[in-house]
């Protein structure tokens, strides 16, 4: 529980951005570990709004619209209700998902803007800006790519060097280009409105050493920005497509409204708070939404990815403050990073598993388990496909379902699928329910501090106890030897299985409902947004048995399917496969430095390739017979796209000759060819005049 009591709690998750799908990275970032909170939150019958919606303005919208030449209103109709449906098959449980499109969203901000330009907390500035004068546009953020002047990458943003990270502003840029037109751009005058964050930094210093129970990863930040001191930031912009800035501010400014906006960075935050006006207003309580916004006792939580951070801690609640009818954010529960199979996630490189892809394939409940284990709670994590399937198969189906399915076939053989009574238990009877007691209250204090993978871990332990007792108690001999220790142990096992249909639903939810209807459990309260929280059996009495002695049990099924290398494999094969949409053509990141041990590790050869042939059903993939002197290999090589079948028979090219085999489309690889891939991904043999069998050191 936080240190100050609420009474209710507002939780919101990042607006994304509506320029294309969700991929599972964003999943593990903001959406993921909000709504087990959520959910985990309304199973313990408290008050809580979840709200999120699609953040439509902003400049890579813009731009996506004009490199396809159509209008931004498509774009975004295209991806909201894609990312809006992708979500709610996910079991990412918004009570409202809104869009900041909306006219209400429009009011919200500029009412906002409005009270603060009222109560004068902006400050004006008229100064030079870079200007395209084919595209007669302002550039802005993006809109402006040149040389870095810190580390002088040259495709550098104006808003961010993506290479350095540092931060930049347009007028930084050397040899500025804008990225509509590639012109030259020139310089001209223009008036912004400026929140004077630095004016702010004392009180957000207070209100930060207030919340020192943050994470690290954000206090850390949090840190350098004040050490760097906060500067006055332009929260308008001169770009076609925004919140307009309303035209009394311009007035009382002296500044013509035409053209100007809201900086999207400015009105997405203002997006949680028209999107909580939704949702009142849908309930038919159009004021509702005042008592999360506007209420002390009130609990605001953002979760976020990293990169959004100083957004959410410093310059959300610096315009909270600025208003002064808001409460300001109590908790920002920010993720690092999600890499894919060792590498970093690339949207522009199409490296990323998109979400409805996913669901296109597996149940969502597989994602949400194996996500919630490997969430980057503190530093960055992977995922990676064969964790996926060995996490599903060796946890999900062994471990859980395994237990679950033991005890409700033992029920049925030997009970007629009734729960048996439980009498003169043993001191081992005992101690399982002494033991199961506790979970409820470890596993809502994980949840409490915002400790994702450690409440998924002690739930798991939930089956994991089960398991252990269903073995030790041997019910396979007792039901000869002893019935009635028998019937005690099925007795506990299906308590244990239905505390299970009830902790294991904030990250389980689809599985926890199938446990509940094959247990016939009726009763216990939703974790869903129409949930009544005054009704039903909710967290605190998880663990208290649930199940009285004769109540008919439900129907069998299997919980979780086990994933096949065929699945994973062509997972992967569509994760390698996938165009490369917009080459990266810088550099590749120098690696990290090794010792020479290290190097010596690896069993370079040269190897003549004597056949080759294009595995079936694989674009990828071409299947090699490689000479390397005293044998030959078998070697996959997914560069099918790269090389035909004809230019590589009769190569002397070298191999890593001392790589454990693999399987790939349910053929062993016995090695791999070394490549070079220049700056464009082009790839090319690494070839050697030596005989076969050399060594290459
Ligand atoms: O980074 C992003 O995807 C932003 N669209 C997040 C906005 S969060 C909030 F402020 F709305
Ligand atoms: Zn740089």
């Amino acid at each position: 529980m936080p240190a100050k009591s609420f009474k209710r709690t507002l939780v919101t998750s990042a607006l994304p951005y509506t320029n294309g799908p969700v991929h599972i990275g964003h999943l593990a970032g903001a959406y993921l570990p909000a709504d087990m909170y959520v959910r985990y939150l309304r199973l313990q019958g408290r008050d809580v709004v979840y709200v999120c919606g699609s953040d439509e303005y902003g400049a890579a919208i813009l731009m996506q619209a004009r490199e396809e030449k159509v209008a931004p209103q498509d774009i975004i109709d295209r991806y909201h209700p894609m990312i809006r449906d992708s979500f709610a098959k996910t079991g990412i449980s918004f009570d409202n998902y809104s869009r900041t499109s909306l006219e209400i969203h429009t009011q919200t901000s500029q009412e906002f803007f409005q009270k603060l330009s009222e109560k004068k907390q902006f400050v004006m500035k008229r100064e030079e800006h870079l200007y395209d004068p084919s595209a007669k546009i302002f550039l802005a953020d993006r809109f402006v790519r040149g040389t870095c002047p810190f580390c002088g990458y040259e495709n550098a943003y104006g808003d961010q060097c993506e290479k350095c990270g540092a931060s930049l502003s347009p007028l930084e840029i050397k040899n500025p280009r804008s990225t509509l037109t590639d012109a030259i751009p020139e310089l001209r005058p223009t008036t912004h409105w400026y929140l004077p964050l630095g004016k702010w930094q004392p009180q957000l210093e207070a209100y930060i050493a207030n919340h020192s129970d943050w994470k690290p990863n954000i206090l850390g930040q949090i840190g350098s920005w004040f050490t760097e001191g906060l500067r006055d930031r332009a929260i308008t912009r001169d770009v076609p497509w925004g919140v307009p800035v309303p035209k009394e501010a311009a007035d009382a400014a002296g500044v013509a409204a035409t053209g100007k906006v809201i900086y999207v960075w400015f009105d997405a935050p203002i997006g949680y708070i028209s999107s909580t006006r939704e949702w009142a207003a849908k309930k038919g309580d159009p004021e509702r939404w005042k008592r999360y916004w506007q209420d002390e006792e009130s609990r605001l939580i953002h979760f976020i990815g990293k990169d959004n951070i100083v957004f959410h801690a410093l310059m959300f609640p610096a315009m909270l403050m600025a208003h002064g009818e808001y409460i300001v954010p109590d908790q920002v529960p920010a993720n690092e990073f999600l890499n894919i199979q060792g590498s970093k996630l690339s949207t522009s490189r199409g490296w990323a598993v998109w979400l409805h892809e996913y669901l296109d394939d597996f149940p969502p409940d597989l994602l949400r388990y194996v996500l919630a284990t490997i969430l980057p709670e503190s530093k960055d994590s992977d995922f990676s496909w064969s964790e996926f399937q060995a996490r599903v198969n060796n946890e999900l189906a062994d471990i859980l379902g395994n237990f679950v399915n033991r005890a409700l076939t033992f029920a049925q053989r030997e009970f007629d699928n009734k729960v048996p009574a439980l009498s003169a238990p043993s001191d081992a009877d005992k101690t399982a329910l002494a033991e199961l007691r506790k979970f409820p209250i470890q596993i809502g204090d994980a949840y409490e501090r915002f400790r994702f993978r450690e409440a998924v871990h002690l739930t798991m332990n939930v089956a994991r106890l089960g398991n252990k007792f269903f073995n030790d108690q041997a019910p396979w001999v007792t039901r000869k030897t002893d019935r009635s220790q028998c019937a005690n142990t099925i007795h506990i096992s299906l308590q244990i299985c239905a505390a299970l249909a009830v902790l294991m639903d904030p990250v389980l939810p689809f599985s926890a409902d199938k446990l509940r209807s094959m247990l016939g459990l009726k009763g216990i309260r939703a974790s869903t947004p129409d949930c009544d929280p005054a009704s039903g059996i909710g967290w605190t009495e998880a663990a208290s048995p649930l199940l009285q002695a004769g109540h008919a049990l439900g129907r069998k099924e299997i919980l979780f399917q086990k994933i096949t290398n065929d699945m994973i494999e062509s997972q992967i094969e569509k994760l390698e496969s996938v165009e490369d949409a917009e080459p990266d053509t810088s550099y590749a990141d120098p690696k990290s430095t090794i010792v020479y041990d290290d190097f010596t590790k690896m069993d370079l050869r040269v190897g003549r390739i004597i056949s080759a042939e294009q595995v079936p059903k694989s674009k990828r993939l071409l299947k090699l017979q490689v000479d390397i002197g005293y044998e030959v290999r078998q070697i996959l090589s997914g560069v099918a796209e790269h090389f035909s079948t004809e230019d590589m028979v009769g190569r002397s090219v070298v191999i890593v000759a001392n790589l454990a085999s693999r399987k790939m489309m349910g053929l062993e690889s016995q090695g791999m060819l070394l490549m070079a891939e220049d700056r464009e991904g082009k790839l090319k043999l690494v070839t050697s005049e030596s005989e076969s069998g050399s060594v290459v050191c």
